[in-house]
């Protein structure tokens, strides 16, 4: 069931892992909504994860980048304008990692040195994704380029750890960039506030089943999947959207407006009994 509402565009989508990926599911509607895609990882993502599959069935190619380094990303926006002779469109930066989290450590005991990586891959590598397109005057006008958060930016999440500051920079990165973009070009910045979903980067939350039933029971929608984050990042691609900018935009069944809803109640005096 598709609409071609991206007919003709050029994208470039980072993160899509496994087929669990939120930027895999991105990649694969982007592609039945008529664009053209080019797909990029880690190095060392693309020896573990299985994208050569995913590069294959939409017929993308895989240029790799990390996208902590400025050398790899204007490597990479150079080989995108030759391989669509033409600029970009729209750019998905799918990315999130946290050596503490992943390792254990408390908010109040973190490594610095795991924080710093956490940030450079989790929230400065967007602010370098958006520079390094700057700087080659690598977009169209009205390009949009989304980032992808977690309500941790706004509200206390225990085991979401360093991530939540992460994510609060990634939030802030949409807004100042988006201002300097929207002058330059009318380049358009957002970040969408996921759900929990069910993924690598997900799971390796501690507690993260607990997490994610409690969202779900919450949000009177039920959790956003990724299949329904990849329809609402095409709305963002795609032109009827051209005037949404600077925004974080939650995308969680109704989760951020919730306090209490009858599923959580019945579940938390069911225990007290
Ligand atoms: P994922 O693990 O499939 O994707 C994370 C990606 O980041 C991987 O493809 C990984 O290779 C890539 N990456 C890590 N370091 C990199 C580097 N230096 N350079 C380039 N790429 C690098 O997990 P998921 O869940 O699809 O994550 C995508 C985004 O969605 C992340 O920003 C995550 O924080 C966000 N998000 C995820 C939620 C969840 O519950 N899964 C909820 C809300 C937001």
């Amino acid at each position: 069931m598709s609409n071609q509402i991206l007919k003709g565009k050029n994208g470039i989508i980072f993160g899509a892992l496994d087929e669990k990926s939120i930027a895999w599911k991105v990649a694969e509607l982007s592609n039945q909504e008529g664009a053209n895609l080019i797909l990029t990882n880690a190095p060392i993502a693309l020896r573990m994860g299985t994208i050569n599959k995913l590069s294959e069935s939409i017929n993308a190619p895989i240029i790799p980048a990390d996208a902590t380094s400025m050398d790899d990303l204007t490597q990479l926006y150079s080989s995108a304008l030759n391989h669509f002779s033409g600029k970009i469109d729209f750019v998905l930066h799918s990315i999130g990692m946290s050596v503490n989290v992943r390792k254990g450590k408390p908010y109040y005991n973190q490594n610095y040195d795991w924080t710093k990586k956490g940030m450079d891959v989790s929230a400065m590598s967007f602010h370098k994704t958006i520079k390094a397109a700057w700087d080659l005057d690598a977009l169209n006008e009205y390009a949009s380029i989304l980032g992808l958060s977690y309500i941790a930016a706004q509200r206390v999440f225990n085991s979401y750890n360093d991530m939540a500051d992460n994510k609060a920079l990634l939030e802030s990165i949409a807004r100042s960039f988006g201002y300097h973009y929207g002058l330059k070009k009318n380049v358009r910045i957002n970040t969408i506030s996921q759900s929990p979903t069910l993924t690598t980067a997900g799971s390796g939350v501690s507690g993260f089943d607990g997490f994610y039933r409690f969202a779900n029971d919450l949000s009177p929608l039920g959790n956003a999947s990724a299949e329904d984050c990849a329809k609402y990042c095409i709305t963002l691609f795609s032109d009827y959207t051209r005037k949404v900018t600077m925004q974080n935009l939650f995308h969680d069944g109704g989760f951020s407006s919730m306090g209490m809803s009858d599923k959580v109640m019945e579940n938390y005096t069911k225990s007290l009994k």
